[in-house]
């Protein structure tokens, strides 16, 4: 298939509409083998030895995800959203500044605050919805990442990613964007300069609450892609053949999905949005949201059409917030 003249929404469909090359079936097959045929002169036939390190099931899903986010990217899966973006973290180097928004999934700040130390990465939280605040966090010739997740878990903020991307390229820093709550279907990064896109495959992706994964894409296969590839092989952490597979058969409806719950979460914000017993409904989607001024350039779709899961966060303080229209 021609794929340059396919749609987003019919690459996912059909998969990419590859074509099994053994039997025809437009069904992908799952790829259980560990191990690959060894050639009497040492060589393998495709390249590939261990499926920790490759796996053709893997690899299907990997093609249909960066078709999906676009510009040419290299993509791999991981076992976990987490395995996904701490395998980011885990090929900078000892000493390496790191900036990291300051509103962010938890679990990613606590794998932070747990291990980055130990690892020797200086991390410093910023508000990267601020780009003053991002500009005066920079430290030139010390920094080598700014990690955004944009919208941020929990709390919704915007991040207007082609500012930032702009900024942090003019200091050397590679930017990585948490994509998972928006998906490719809303946001795609590297449209707007990002170099890495991180994703929590367990949500969105995959749709259906069945399948752990992550992924994490790259711009351009420069020695960093190589790194955290090889931190995936190393470490073991590719997810089973069988995840891949669900995966893959899970985005074909992301498109779908995406909008209906976004069309959702808009009705959901809209009808609590200043109801007296909340305090607050945090939803991008809402005229009163900060991430609301100013948001096409920011990657985020702003009027009518996909938006993301909201928050409506109860007035008691002491009880833990209530919420509608998202699943953790
Ligand atoms: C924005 C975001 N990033 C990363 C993760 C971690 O992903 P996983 O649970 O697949 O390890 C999550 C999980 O909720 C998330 O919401």
């Amino acid at each position: 298939m021609e794929r340059q003249s396919v749609s987003p929404e019919t690459l996912a469909a059909q998969a990419l509409g590859e074509a099994d090359p053994a039997s025809g079936g437009l069904a992908p097959v799952i790829n259980l083998s560990t191990n690959y045929e060894q050639q009497p002169d040492g060589s393998y036939r495709q390249g590939r030895v261990y499926t920790r390190a490759d796996n053709p099931t893997s690899e299907q899903a990997e093609r249909l995800l960066a078709a999906l986010e676009g510009g040419g990217c290299a993509c791999a899966l991981f076992g976990s959203g987490m395995a996904a973006a701490t395998a980011v973290f885990q090929s900078l180097l000892p000493g390496d500044h790191v900036l990291v928004s300051r509103v962010l999934y938890w679990g990613v700040r606590k794998w932070l605050a747990e291990f980055a130390l130990t690892w020797g990465l200086d991390v410093e939280f910023t508000d990267t919805a601020d780009l003053a605040a991002v500009a005066a966090a920079v430290r030139p010739g010390r920094t080598r990442l700014l990690w955004v997740e944009t919208p941020a878990n929990p709390m919704w903020e915007i991040t207007d990613l082609a500012a930032v991307c702009e900024l942090a390229h003019s200091a050397g820093v590679r930017v990585a964007v948490d994509n998972t709550v928006a998906t490719p279907v809303l946001t795609r990064p590297f449209e707007h300069g990002a170099d890495l896109v991180v994703h929590s495959a367990t949500k969105y992706l995959n749709g259906h609450g069945d399948v752990l994964a992550g992924a994490v894409l790259a711009a351009r296969r420069d020695p960093f892609w190589d790194r955290i590839r090889s931190w995936r092989r190393n470490a073991g952490a590719m997810p089973g053949p069988f995840e891949a597979w669900l995966l893959q058969r899970g985005m074909r409806t992301l498109f779908l999905r995406v909008h209906r719950a976004s069309d959702t979460a808009q009705a959901i914000a809209t009808h609590f949005d200043g109801h007296p017993a909340l305090a607050a409904v945090l939803y991008p989607g809402l005229p009163s949201h900060p991430g609301q001024a100013g948001c096409s350039p920011c990657g985020w779709r702003a009027g009518p059409g996909p938006r993301t899961p909201c928050w409506a966060l109860s007035g008691c303080s002491s009880a833990p917030p209530r919420w509608a229209g998202w699943r953790a």
